[in-house]
């Protein structure tokens, strides 16, 4: 059998990629498998039960993670030395989470994808001071489906998240439970964290470093999935649920098997979608999560990989779409058969856009020319919304509470951005360039704008109101959210 055996780095990256550091690091790989290391399963945790709720204790430090054999990583983590454990709790229930800062600088920590008053969300207004704890509470109101928690602290979310603070939050409902997908976790529902890093030959992380970075966010040319280099998975089951997060910073996967086997997207950022969709491929922006399900009853050992992306998406023209890289694999020669068994399909609102309480437009911009020159040395004020920078004083935004609207957002500058909101699950009712993928037939949290082309999202607002505490909206590139593509909004009575 033949077998890609190499991490294939387009054109583009390579003058920055291949400093002599990273070379340094790659050769004590040697020629070695790319996949020899083991597939890890984030701990789950599920808090502890009593009469008030459910009780977690979350405690934010940093430590060291062994990501080469002879080099060690400065990370930071949650309950851990990188990445949290796997929040699992049940729809309907309470939750508290308290949340312990034991670094030596601010940090926040926000959950993605959540419906929750603004005050428990963990935005950057809710620092929590070196030593100091915060505590989030909250009731789950929301379907089955996989969302996320992340470090969301002013001007440091890229760099906190690319050290480690980042975790999924998994929901279950009785229509999840009874479903016939695969369920067991760590055995046949596989969670799958990919991000991507840059190493400094002493092994740190790489950030930052020049304005092209700034500019497109930062792109590694090592893929970590669950904090493990390339890893092996040894399927025990054939047939396999895989939740995808794409945790990276800023670069968009294209997944894809490299035999090219269909798959099944059963499910999106907010649950499962109205019917299963079968595809070869499938495009997930940073901060998108896609459920999919794999048969591999023929015994095959498959990579999991990033191909480039199809022309008619509209985001191959960022640049770093082209490359074909490896994930992961998955060897299913000892898998025992898995019994046929179905899919699920759910109901979604179906809202149509004459009735919309309300409509906003976003623009989505990028500062171009000299000017990008003078900004690009700090990196402020780099990217707007709507002509404004993020400022942490100005509410952008006032919605009313148990509406929907009508978000148009567009996008005319060079790359791709994925639009996220904070407190709600939204639906696209359409895209300018007509492409849809599969997931986006489910409610989002984060929707793809392809560069020169214009999305319209229906958004429903919670009943949760507060005329003081925002949420945000913005481009989870996390380099462009920290360069201020990002603005606030509050949901009010
Ligand atoms: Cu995933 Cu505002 O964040
Ligand atoms: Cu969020
Ligand atoms: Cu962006």
């Amino acid at each position: 059998m033949k077998r890609r055996t190499l991490i294939k780095i387009g054109a583009v990256g390579v003058s920055t990629l291949f400093s002599p550091g990273l070379m340094g690091l790659a050769r004590a790989g040697g020629s070695r498998d790319p996949f020899r290391r083991p597939f890890e399963v984030p701990p789950l945790d599920r808090g502890e039960r009593g009469s008030e709720g459910v009780r977690f204790r979350f405690d934010l430090k940093a430590g060291e993670s062994q990501f080469f054999a002879n080099a060690s990583t400065p990370t930071l983590g949650i309950n851990g030395s990188f990445l949290g454990p796997t929040v699992r709790v049940n729809r309907g229930d309470r939750v508290q989470f308290e949340v312990r800062n034991q670094l030596k600088e601010e940090t926040t920590l926000h959950w993605h994808g959540l419906v929750l008053p603004a005050k428990m969300d963990g935005g950057p207004h809710q620092v929590i001071a070196p030593g100091k704890s915060w505590v989030s509470e909250y009731e789950i109101v929301q379907p089955a489906s996989m969302c996320w928690y992340h470090s969301h602290t002013h001007g440091k979310t890229g760099l906190q998240v690319y050290k480690g603070l980042a975790g999924l939050f998994i929901i279950d409902d009785d229509q999840g439970r009874d479903s016939e997908l695969p369920g067991d976790y760590g055995v046949d529902d596989i969670p799958v964290v990919i991000q991507d890093r840059r190493f400094n030959v002493d092994g740190s992380f790489n950030y930052i470093k020049s304005m092209p970075d700034r500019m497109h966010g930062i792109h590694g040319s090592h893929i970590l999935v669950n904090g493990v280099l390339t890893p092996t998975l040894k399927a025990v089951r054939s047939r396999l649920r895989l939740r995808v997060l794409n945790g990276s910073n800023a670069r968009f996967y294209n997944l894809a098997f490299d035999d090219g086997r269909p798959f099944q997207v059963v499910a999106s950022d907010g649950g499962f979608l109205p019917q299963a969709a079968g595809t070869t491929h499938l495009l997930l922006a940073p901060g998108e999560r896609a459920e999919i399900v794999v048969d591999l009853s023929d015994r095959k050992t498959v990579v999991l990989e990033s191909v480039s992306l199809s022309t008619r998406s509209g985001v191959q023209n960022s640049m770093f779409g082209g490359e074909r890289l490896s994930i992961m694999r998955i060897d299913a020669s000892q898998a025992e058969l898995s019994k046929e068994s179905g899919l699920i399909a759910s109901s979604l609102p179906g809202w149509v856009q004459s009735e919309a309480d309300g409509k906003r437009d976003f623009e989505l911009e990028m500062t171009m020319g000299p000017q990008m020159m003078m900004a690009g040395i700090t990196g402020k004020d780099m990217m707007k919304i709507n002509g404004r920078s993020f400022d942490m004083n100005v509410i952008n935004e006032r919605v009313k509470a148990n509406s929907h609207e009508l978000w148009q957002i567009s996008n005319q500058t060079m790359l791709a951005h994925p639009f996220h909101i904070h407190n709600t699950q939204f639906f696209m009712m359409g895209r300018s360039n007509g492409w849809r993928a599969a997931h986006e037939s489910g409610l989002k949290d984060t929707i793809v704008i392809p560069s020169n082309s214009v999305v319209r999202v229906m958004v429903p607002f919670p009943e949760y109101a507060d005329a003081n505490y925002p949420y945000m909206y913005h481009c989870h590139i996390l380099e462009h959210e920290d360069a201020g593509m990002m603005g606030q909004f509050t949901v009010e009575a």
